[in-house]
């Protein structure tokens, strides 16, 4: 087969960026056998050219000047694996302007402008591929753009945040502390530079952003996403949670529904939930993460694998490298399509049960003033349980399927009854 060089300039040079050129490094040889394309790193940007990176490439390849490698007319594919928006965002702007494909792996950029990119994509006609973006190294990208383009999705459902999943997952199967488990996802590179990133849902947000923007082809942005994070989950939630055959997940949810009127609405929600321990998501733990996707006409599709992490990531970011190079060869780019403005499913009517976590005074009638005001709200209670904590007592309910807008007018009914000390936690529950 004829070879053809393909040089790439790569922006970032961390957990991503390095694996990466392991990676590259190591199937050099066999991309060039099985695809003709030899694919050779000719210059990365970095913010500290005295860090020791590890990697099989020699000094001069660094350095400061992100721009200059953009505007080197000999490299004709960039790799962005630096993160946040600036200078990210005018960096694959001039890239993909001046007829460079571009991969990258950041989705904080993606869900803020993603319609911009992918209209400069499309003008000059080459690839702004992002596979990396969502889910670390699952595939779900590609198959949402390519393989279920024509597929009339309903909804998507997943763990789409490495670092909360594994913080959840080390705090309730062995005990270790938040700060303690968030410590060891840093270590491991799951976490982004700032974690509160991670930890308040913002990641899950712009991941399901994308998401629901290719899904459902309407420009949705982490501004339409309602996300709430893991922060004020406690080791006492996870406990309860699990007598009552839950696990805590962090989901992330994108979804298509026709409204009274007739008309389409999205919803994009990030939220900690209660999930029964026999449902495939309890099973999916640490750093790995799963996307279920419903279709009308494929029914539901199961994604898995490992959502976050320098290697796992620099895999999914490898895929999009090879093939932009061989669209690059074929002078052809791939298309996101037309975005319409999304319509979005007002949050006060979505529904689901319910975990409440309240503690109150010990006294007889108490449990009967509770009752009664989330019956006053119209929200039917499905189980309760009580625990004993000297003069006070710790009520745990879950309830059936209530709208929002009742559940949260039940909460505010409750911390105005002076038996109710506090509401610790309200949780979304999911069924089986
Ligand atoms: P790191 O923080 O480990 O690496 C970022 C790299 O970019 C560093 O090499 C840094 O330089 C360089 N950099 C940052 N800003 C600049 C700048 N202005 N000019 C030049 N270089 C710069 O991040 P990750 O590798 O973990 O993540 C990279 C991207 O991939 C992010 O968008 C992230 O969201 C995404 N991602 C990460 C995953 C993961 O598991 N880590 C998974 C999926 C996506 P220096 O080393 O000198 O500081
Ligand atoms: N910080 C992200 C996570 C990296 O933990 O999922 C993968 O996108």
């Amino acid at each position: 087969m004829k070879s053809s060089s393909i040089c790439i300039g790569l922006l970032g040079c961390g957990n991503v960026g390095a694996a990466l050129v392991q990676l590259l490094t190591e199937q050099h040889e066999s991309v060039k056998r099985r695809t003709g394309l030899d694919l050779s790193i000719e210059a990365i940007a970095v913010k500290d050219l005295d860090k020791d990176r590890s990697i099989p490439l020699p000094d001069e390849v660094f350095t400061t000047d992100s721009a200059s490698i953009v505007n080197n007319p000999e490299i004709d594919l960039i790799i962005e694996v630096m993160g946040n928006i600036e200078p990210a965002r005018e960096l694959i702007l001039q890239a993909l302007n001046l007829g460079k494909s571009v991969v990258t792996a950041n989705k904080e950029l993606l869900a803020a402008h993603g319609a911009e990119l992918y209209s400069a994509a499309e003008n000059s006609g080459v690839d702004l591929l992002f596979e990396a973006a969502v889910a670390g190294g699952i595939p779900i990208v590609r198959p949402l753009r390519e393989s279920l383009a024509g597929e009339p999705i309903t909804q998507i459902r997943g763990i789409i945040n490495g670092t909360t999943n594994f913080i959840l997952s080390r705090m309730s199967q062995d005990g270790v502390s938040f700060d303690e488990a968030l410590k060891e996802a840093q270590e491991l590179g799951f976490a982004e530079l700032d974690s509160t990133y991670d930890v308040e849902g913002y990641d899950a947000g712009a991941k399901v952003a994308i998401i629901a923007t290719l899904a459902f082809g309407v420009e949705v942005t982490s501004q339409d996403v309602q996300h709430e994070g893991i922060s004020k989950i406690t080791v006492e939630d996870i406990k309860f949670a699990n007598q009552l055959g839950h696990c805590i997940k962090l989901l992330a949810v994108a979804e298509q529904k026709v409204n009274e009127n007739g008309s389409s609405e999205v919803g994009a929600r990030v939220y900690p939930a209660l999930v029964p321990l026999s449902h495939p998501l309890a099973a999916v733990n640490g750093s790995f993460n799963a996307v279920f996707v419903e279709g009308d006409a494929v029914g539901e599709l199961m994604f898995y694998g490992p959502g976050a992490g320098g290697r796992p990531t620099a895999s999914a970011v490898f895929g999009d490298v090879i093939d932009a190079a061989g669209n690059l060869q074929r002078s052809h780019g791939a298309l996101i399509g037309a975005l319409d403005k999304p319509n979005m499913i007002p949050p006060e009517n979505l529904e689901s049960p319910f975990y409440l976590n309240l503690k109150v005074e010990d006294q007889p009638g108490v449990l009967a003033q509770v009752a009664e005001v989330f019956g006053d709200h119209g929200v039917s209670i499905q189980s309760m349980e009580q625990e004993g904590m000297g003069s006070e007592a710790r009520l745990i309910f879950i309830t059936h399927s209530s709208r929002e807008k009742d559940l949260f007018s039940t909460i505010n009914s409750l911390n105005s009854l002076s038996v109710v000390s506090s509401v610790d936690s309200v949780l979304r529950v999911i069924g089986d």
